[in-house]
């Protein structure tokens, strides 16, 4: 497969995952709208999708390409610059997300609003970002990026994969020495 292929439907299936993720926790936010017992690990999850994945490959990938617009398509790049810069808003508004669901867990009154409104501005900024990557910023990158950067971009792209794999294997194997045989999965207890 043509690298430009291969990064391209990376991506895009990334964004299916994320509209998946996106549909959860607004589920999850209405519940929570409704004084109803949301579920704390559809929650973590979706957090951890963002700080995890989106963070650490999905996103380094997107402005690796962004910069290699910059170099080759400069008027293009202009144009999509603010996809670049939304990186910042999703992680700064993951970690609004992630204090009030800590604040929710420990108070179901005032912080049930403050969720709401995290969580909603999360999913619509989410939502805003995607479509704009993929009626703009990937057809240009698409169109406009040579064989010999889209092979860069892959290259540097499999070697980050290949370096947060080995971390989360060491992780993992630091984790089960540290817990033991009798340890349990940690849960997330919200009040209803
Ligand atoms: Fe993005
Ligand atoms: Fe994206």
């Amino acid at each position: 497969m043509p690298d430009r292929l291969e990064i391209i439907t990376r991506l895009l299936q990334d964004h299916v995952a994320t509209r998946r993720v996106m549909a959860s926790l607004e589920h999850e936010v209405d519940q929570v709208a409704q004084f109803h017992a949301p579920d704390a690990a559809a929650i973590d999850a979706a957090i951890r999708f963002f700080t995890g994945h989106m963070a650490e490959m999905h996103h380094p990938i997107e402005d690796m390409i962004y910069r290699a617009l910059a170099r080759e398509a400069p008027a293009q790049a202009a144009e999509t610059k603010k996809v670049a810069e939304e990186h910042d808003e999703a992680g700064a508004l993951v970690s609004q997300l992630a204090e009030v669901t800590a604040e929710l867990a420990l108070d179901c009154g005032r912080t049930r609003a403050a969720f709401c409104r995290v969580a909603r501005s999360l999913i619509a900024f989410e939502r805003h970002h995607l479509r704009r990557e993929e009626s703009g910023f990937f057809r240009y990158a698409g169109e406009l990026l040579t064989p010999v950067a889209w092979h860069s971009i892959n290259i540097t792209a499999k070697g980050l994969e290949k370096t947060l794999a080995d971390a989360a294997a060491g992780q993992k194997t630091g984790d089960e020495h540290a817990r033991g045989p009798r340890s349990r999965r940690r849960t997330l207890a919200l009040p209803s």
